[in-house]
């Protein structure tokens, strides 16, 4: 029996629903496969922590993708380029430490694998041996597709990110729509085969017309996973806070709110602060004796 070949229990498990299958065990690539096979669509969100990633764990979401996001997210900074290494290395390791089921994929930050496919394999090991993720992210097509086949041939799973590719913020001058027109849309599917064909076992759609979200994934054989690509994507990723109502602010056009926590949280702060303020709080309840 080789890694090419399933055992039984191997291929049994692998067969189980992703929502309300296995629950003994990390989904993994081969889960995420045979979904596709199976036409099941299938969620995932960013965590930067222990605490919210063990929520999205036990509420049954499959993939969790520590994404450089961290930077304007949950670190303050206004993009994703700041990002370092050190703190996805930290910030993996929590989101590692938190769950028990979801996959766990880390996004190499801005200048971290750029320069070489062996920068890449440098870091995607600190990823995998320092922080335990399952699986690496990186942001372009035929660009990245080297350093995409060294990686999968050491043994790394690489989930590939291409459209709208954050880290590139200044050289696109913001973040507009790719793919739009001929020329772009042949470059998308190009890019999209690269990463297929350098072994990626899935692929983020960020930001395409629906309609080239939805070429793209007929035409390929791994899993896309679409953020404001439309309804036809293999998976839809969200960026948590975005999801969850926690973002000042603006959001983009393809963000669905799901909570308002932003209100909840700060409705409950002001709240403890009129109590303390009031001497409300702590009561007899709250205090020993
Ligand atoms: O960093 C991130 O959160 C991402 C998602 C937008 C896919 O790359």
């Amino acid at each position: 029996m080789n890694a090419s070949s399933p055992s039984p229990a191997q291929n049994q498990a692998a067969t189980a629903t992703l929502y309300g299958g296995v629950t003994s065990r990390r989904v993994t690539v081969r889960d995420l496969a045979t979904a596709k096979q199976r036409g099941e669509k299938w969620s995932m969100l960013t965590a930067y922590d222990a605490l919210t990633a063990g929520v999205f764990d036990e509420a049954g979401i499959p993939v969790l993708l520590v994404g450089d996001s961290a930077g304007n997210c949950h670190l303050g900074y206004e993009t994703t380029v700041p990002v370092t290494m050190d703190q996805m290395v930290m910030l993996s390791a929590a989101v590692v430490r938190g769950t028990k089921r979801a996959m766990i994929v880390a996004d190499l930050p801005f200048g971290s694998y750029q320069e070489s496919p062996a920068q890449a394999m440098r870091n995607a090991a600190r990823l995998m041996k320092e922080a335990g993720v399952g699986a690496v992210k990186l942001e372009g097509g035929e660009r990245s597709a080297r350093s995409i086949e060294l990686l999968v041939e050491a043994g790394v799973p690489v989930m590939a990110h291409i459209g709208l590719t954050p880290q590139s913020v200044h050289a696109f001058g913001g973040y507009p729509v790719q793919g739009r027109g001929d020329e772009a849309a042949h470059q998308l599917l190009r890019d999209a085969k690269a990463v297929q064909q350098s072994g990626a076992f899935s692929v983020v759609l960020e930001a395409v017309p629906a309609e080239l979200a939805a070429q793209v994934t007929e035409q390929l054989t791994i899993p896309t996973v679409g953020i404001g690509g439309g309804p036809d994507t293999d998976a839809q990723v969200l960026v948590w806070t975005d999801m969850a109502g926690m973002t000042a602010g603006r959001v983009p056009k393809f963000v669905k709110q799901y909570a308002d926590l932003r209100t909840v949280l700060g409705d409950a702060a002001r709240a403890f602060a009129e109590d303390v303020r009031g001497g409300a709080f702590p009561a007899a309840e709250h205090s020993f004796r």
